[in-house]
């Protein structure tokens, strides 16, 4: 073979192989066509290189830069066959990994707490009875969590360990204590609030957060959160008190109830009375009510000859407990999904 014969040779070599590296279709044929041009026994540059051993020795530096371009050559193509595969064989699998026929899968939805549902629906049933929203600060004074409320400083319900009193920064730096503050031991303190701000008439409710020093247990927590009610106008008795939670009571169990008072005492109602409910058969407390006391109407600048009022203060975690049957109070405050994804 001449030199010119062996680059004729090498030259038809380096386009067979592009064309056909340029043309498998799959794996099997890229290996075949590997093995045909780089197969390191007898493929074609194999058999090439063997030849370009019986070249004149002058011509052999010239033919093997030749063939070593060539080879270059060759497995460029073969790596662009490679490269050209494997992006084909990632645009089918994800072509199959989409499947339109499996069902989507839905995001997993929050919603709310069973107490805060709770609230909502009271809420709701007290707007449309024509009750609006009053809020009072968690933090409190005596004169709203007590005094005003006609319980005087000498009251048990004074102690200082049945509340939360608060020491304030100037206690604790040992100076001038300021007024003694505590955490609202009933939401009773909004009533006040809201009528030393309005005349009457007034029907209002306040929802939210009381605290008292209570060890915790089935039916107690140190916070637990209360709905108060308030109507003030002439001529209010306790057969609207009593009307009222019928219809609470109805509208949030969705069925019958019953509302039995029994007598009992509060320092800001009188008479004042325990509100038992019954819904499907069984009797359960659920707050304190009465008529307010006139002491409480002088204290807000009212005149107990002109007007009259009732309010009552429900415990919430007793009604949402009553009506999903739960029968321990922690259970709201674990914040275990397991338990608050079943309401
Ligand atoms: N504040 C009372 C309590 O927490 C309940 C109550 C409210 C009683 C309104 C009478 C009137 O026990």
């Amino acid at each position: 073979m001449t030199l010119q014969e062996f680059f004729g040779q090498l030259e038809l070599l380096v386009c067979q192989a592009s064309q056909r590296f340029a043309a498998v279709g799959d794996a099997a044929a890229l290996e075949a066509a590997r093995i045909e041009f780089l197969g390191a026994r007898s493929g074609r540059l194999k058999q090439l290189q063997k030849a370009l051993g019986q070249l004149p020795a002058a011509d052999r530096p010239q033919a093997g830069q030749r063939f070593h371009q060539a080879r270059q050559q060759v497995e460029e193509a073969l790596a662009a066959a490679q490269a050209r595969l494997a992006e084909h064989r990632k645009a089918i699998r994800s072509t199959e990994l989409f499947d339109p026929t499996i069902p989507g899968l839905r995001p997993r939805l929050g919603h709310l707490h069973p107490i805060s549902q709770t609230i909502e629906q009271l809420k709701e049933i007290m707007g449309r009875l024509g009750f609006s929203l009053a809020d009072g600060p968690e933090v409190e004074d005596e004169w709203h969590n007590f005094e005003a409320l006609n319980i005087p400083p000498e009251h048990p319900a004074r102690d200082p360990l049945d509340n939360f009193y608060l020491a304030t920064a100037s206690h604790l730096a040992g100076g001038d204590a300021g007024p003694p503050m505590l955490l609202r031991s009933q939401t009773s303190t909004v009533q006040i609030r809201v009528m030393e701000r309005q005349k009457p008439p007034i029907r209002i409710i306040a929802v939210g957060r009381v605290y008292r020093p209570d060890t915790p247990d089935q039916t107690h927590s140190p916070m637990f959160h209360q709905i108060e009610g308030l109507m003030v106008d002439r001529h209010v008795t306790m057969a609207d008190l009593k009307s009222v939670l019928r219809m609470l009571g109805e509208s949030y169990f969705h069925g019958e109830v019953h509302i039995r008072f029994r007598p009992s005492f509060f320092p800001f109602t009188e008479p004042s009375v325990e509100i038992d409910m019954s819904w499907q058969g069984r009797w359960i407390e659920m707050g304190g009510a009465g008529m307010v006391d006139p002491n409480v109407l002088r204290a807000v600048g009212y005149d107990p000859e002109q007007v009259s009022g009732f309010a009552f203060g429900l415990g919430i975690e007793r009604l949402c407990m009553r009506q999903h049957g739960i029968d321990d109070i922690r259970e709201f405050f674990r914040n275990d999904v397991r338990f608050l994804e079943q309401f």
